[in-house]
């Protein structure tokens, strides 16, 4: 599988993070079921009640410090390392647990916790405290900032570059997300109508599954680390 492959598409989602004690969205007692979409996620949420917003966000940026990468965050960074060809991890995760695992090319086409949004000055600092005090933004002092999240009804961040990276790849590997919401879920379409391969590695067929060449069921820290063992030459 891996003679003809050079450069390669990783998405990630929930799963990944699921065995560091990151709930998923859409699992039993997932994320979303805790609380309703409407009332945390939406531009109009934060508007209508910034409190409820902000402590939610504060609640997992807070937890998330508290947990840690597992295998196959490892696994990812590793091959990142190893590969001779170019590696992309784009994750739908807003957790920073490809960086701490040492990953150093990662993009969070949804946002991450650790970063705050000033909506005076438009610029994103790095931030670990909770904002529901309305801290002053860092670059202007205005008590603007937000989390730097995308919403729901909000652009996705850099879709260029993740369109590039697909048009450019050999394969396209999805790693524990449902396919639930796009446009990551359309990801696999369009690597296919590119003429690319992919591959999904999750715990239970998502919905596109059908739409990948290969689909391997299980958890996360035993399929990625195998893969990658085989992407490396064992
Ligand atoms: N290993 C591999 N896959 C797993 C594991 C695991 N240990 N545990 C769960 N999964 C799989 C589930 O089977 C499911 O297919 O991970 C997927 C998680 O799906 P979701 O909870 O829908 O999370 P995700 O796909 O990342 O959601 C996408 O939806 O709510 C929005 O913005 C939010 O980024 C999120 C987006």
């Amino acid at each position: 599988m891996t003679d003809a492959i050079r450069n390669i598409v990783i998405l990630t989602g929930a799963g990944i993070s699921a065995e560091s004690g990151i709930d998923t969205f859409r699992g039993a007692g997932g994320l979303w079921e805790n609380h309703r979409v409407e009332d945390v996620a939406t531009p109009e949420a934060f508007a209508r009640d910034p409190s409820l917003v902000l402590r939610f966000y504060d609640q997992r940026r807070a937890a998330i410090q508290e947990k840690l990468p597992n295998a196959a965050h490892v696994a990812l960074a590793r091959l990142e390392a190893e590969w001779t060809g170019s590696l992309l991890i784009v994750t739908q995760n807003v957790d920073d647990l490809h960086e701490r695992a040492g990953a150093g090319r990662v993009l969070h086409m949804h946002g991450e916790h650790l970063s705050a949004w000033c909506t005076s000055c438009d610029i994103r600092s790095r931030w670990r405290a909770p904002l529901l005090g309305r801290p002053p933004c860092p670059a202007c002092g205005a008590r603007s900032l937000r989390p730097d999240i995308v919403w729901f009804g909000e652009m996705p961040y850099r879709m260029g570059e993740i369109y590039a990276a697909l048009r450019e790849a050999d394969l396209f590997v999805s790693i524990g997300t449902s396919g639930a919401v796009y446009p990551a879920a359309g990801f696999v379409r369009d690597a296919r109508e590119l003429g690319k391969r992919t591959l999904e590695l999750n715990l239970e067929p998502s919905q596109g599954s059908f739409l990948f060449h290969e689909s391997r069921l299980g958890p996360a820290s035993e399929l990625v680390p195998a893969w990658v063992g085989e992407m490396l030459g064992g």
